[in-house]
């Protein structure tokens, strides 16, 4: 091989097998680039085979054993020695190497650019220094704002309102641990002074603050609930005050209505175009270049939580045939129902594989306001009738579908910020007399299982999850018993 027809080989590599080779020059295990790329370690080595044959290095043995990846570093070594232990993740050269830049386009943040030029625009023209996103459920409001916050490379403060009325985090304790937890500042006793203090380390320093799910405090006139009345004295005090340096973002299904607070100004973000779910879609090798994207496209009125709900089984049982998938499913497709989606989706799971199910179903027991993140090891927990080996490849599995929310730790010193929260957020019916005292949980069960990155459930699933519980034959109290002996058995080598 010269270079001539190396070049060659390279440049008809498809996007996905080059993608996936920069990853393998870049010494990446089989694995992490599954997850990265959310197919299966199988698929990866598929890949690596069938560029190596591309290359004309064919296997004689399918044993791996005898892959012929050494021979490609080889190639590479030769020809393109630039592309070798390259950090992938830092890697801007990407998109000139295959002239294509939605290759290096994350698919869990398509097609807000205009989004993010309003934002930029209430912010840079109009001084605004809060902005209320509103918009329809799933529409992906959260998820612009925590990018939008991040790409500010702002530290952010996150008030998670919560997802359900019963569920409300308390702004009391709320703006006292950001006080502990954020500015190191120990809190006063009464409310208004601990807002006070806020507002004092507001002025000095510039963060953001992430205000979301506001929707479950407001009435239906958009206005506080009595009950939450606290959060009108956040705003009023707090987040009004001039000198404060804060960009101050909240996200809302319902739009908030109070004459006091007219200084947030109103974002009412779109659904996505069908340009982003095709270049969504066109990650996962699903091909978008049939009448049949715009159909389903406008069907979910680009709700972005569909769009990743129908990736799944178009990729996997479909093989990436949406025309197909539409065909099949057309009926039910054109209903256009988000929760019906959702709940499509549980049923196959409960067909493919019951332990991945009880898993989904099992994670409604959690709640996810005031600590929204569980660790990996809370999920271990969850799968207390499961063989050790197989529980990782049941949490992969479950992440595959994209039901499952993954976020990473954001502000460096918010580890701490949930240590002193009064109990264990499990959810279940005070009716049915819950025979354990949560208070006696250990405080490092907290430490195991909620960590400030880690697993959720965006709501709609969460209460999907939620309701398949409360219908299944086994009684919460059963499956709350089952993971406290399984946090219990985790806990041993903390007593010792
Ligand atoms: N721009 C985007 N690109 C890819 N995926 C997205 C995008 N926006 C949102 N999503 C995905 O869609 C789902 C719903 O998004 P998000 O949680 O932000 O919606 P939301 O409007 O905040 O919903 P809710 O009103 O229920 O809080 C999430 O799984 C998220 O990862
Ligand atoms: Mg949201």
């Amino acid at each position: 091989m010269n270079q001539q027809h190396f070049n060659a080989v390279f440049n008809r590599l498809t996007e996905r097998r080059r993608e996936v080779l920069l990853k393998l020059l870049a010494n990446e295990k089989d694995e992490a680039i599954a997850k990265s790329l959310y197919i299966k370690p199988t698929t990866v080595r598929k890949h690596r085979q069938e560029i190596c044959k591309a290359f004309g290095l064919t296997n004689e043995f399918t044993d791996q054993r005898h892959s012929k990846f050494p021979e490609l570093i080889a190639l590479f070594a030769k020809y393109k020695p630039e592309l070798l232990n390259q950090n992938t993740s830092e890697l801007p050269q990407t998109e000139n190497l295959i002239e294509d830049k939605t290759i290096s386009e994350n698919p869990d943040f398509v097609g807000r650019e205009d989004a993010i030029a309003h934002l930029d625009m209430l912010i840079g023209k109009f001084n605004a220094k809060a902005i209320g996103i509103y918009g329809k459920g799933g529409i992906g409001k959260t998820t612009l704002a925590y990018h939008y916050l991040e790409t500010q490379k702002l530290e952010y403060l996150e008030l998670q309102v919560g997802m359900q009325a019963e569920y409300i985090t308390s702004v009391k304790s709320w703006v006292k641990d950001q006080l502990r937890h954020q500015f190191q500042e120990k809190p006063e006793q009464d409310f208004i002074s601990t807002l006070e203090q806020l507002k004092c380390k507001l002025q000095d320093k510039p963060v953001g603050i992430l205000i979301d799910n506001l929707e479950t405090v407001l009435d239906e006139n958009g206005k506080f609930k009595k009950e939450h009345i606290d959060y009108l004295e956040l705003f009023i005090r707090v987040l009004n005050a001039p000198n404060i340096k804060s960009i101050i973002l909240i996200t809302s299904r319902e739009r908030l209505n109070e004459a006091k607070l007219s200084f947030i100004e109103a974002y009412q973000l779109p659904e996505l175009d069908e340009i982003a779910w095709r270049r969504f879609f066109s990650r996962f090798d699903i091909n978008v270049n049939c009448l049949a994207m715009s159909a389903i496209h406008k069907s979910y009125g680009g709700n972005a939580l569909c769009m990743k709900v129908l990736r799944e089984p178009i990729q996997t049982k479909y093989n990436g045939d949406l025309e197909a998938y539409w065909q099949q499913n057309k009926e039910f497709l054109l209903k256009g129902n988000i929760k019906d989606l959702i709940a499509s989706q549980f049923d196959r799971i409960q067909n493919n594989n019951v332990d991945v199910y009880n898993l989904l179903c099992r994670l409604g027991l959690y709640t996810y306001q005031k600590i929204p993140y569980i660790a990996i090891i809370g999920l271990l927990c969850l799968l207390w009738d499961v063989q050790e080996e197989k529980k990782r490849s049941i949490i992969d599995s479950l992440e595959q579908t994209h039901l499952l929310e993954f976020r990473k730790e954001r502000i460096e010193n918010i580890s701490n910020s949930w240590q002193d929260s009064d109990s264990l957020h499990l959810d279940f019916p005070p009716s049915q007399g819950w025979m354990f005292n949560l208070e006696s949980f250990h405080n490092e069960v907290k430490l195991l299982i909620f960590q400030p990155e880690g697993y959720s459930l965006h709501k709609f699933i969460w209460e999907e999850a939620k309701s398949r519980l409360y219908l299944s034959n086994q009684s919460i109290e059963y499956l709350l018993f089952s993971l406290k002996a399984q946090i219990d058995k985790m806990l041993i080598p903390y007593e010792t």
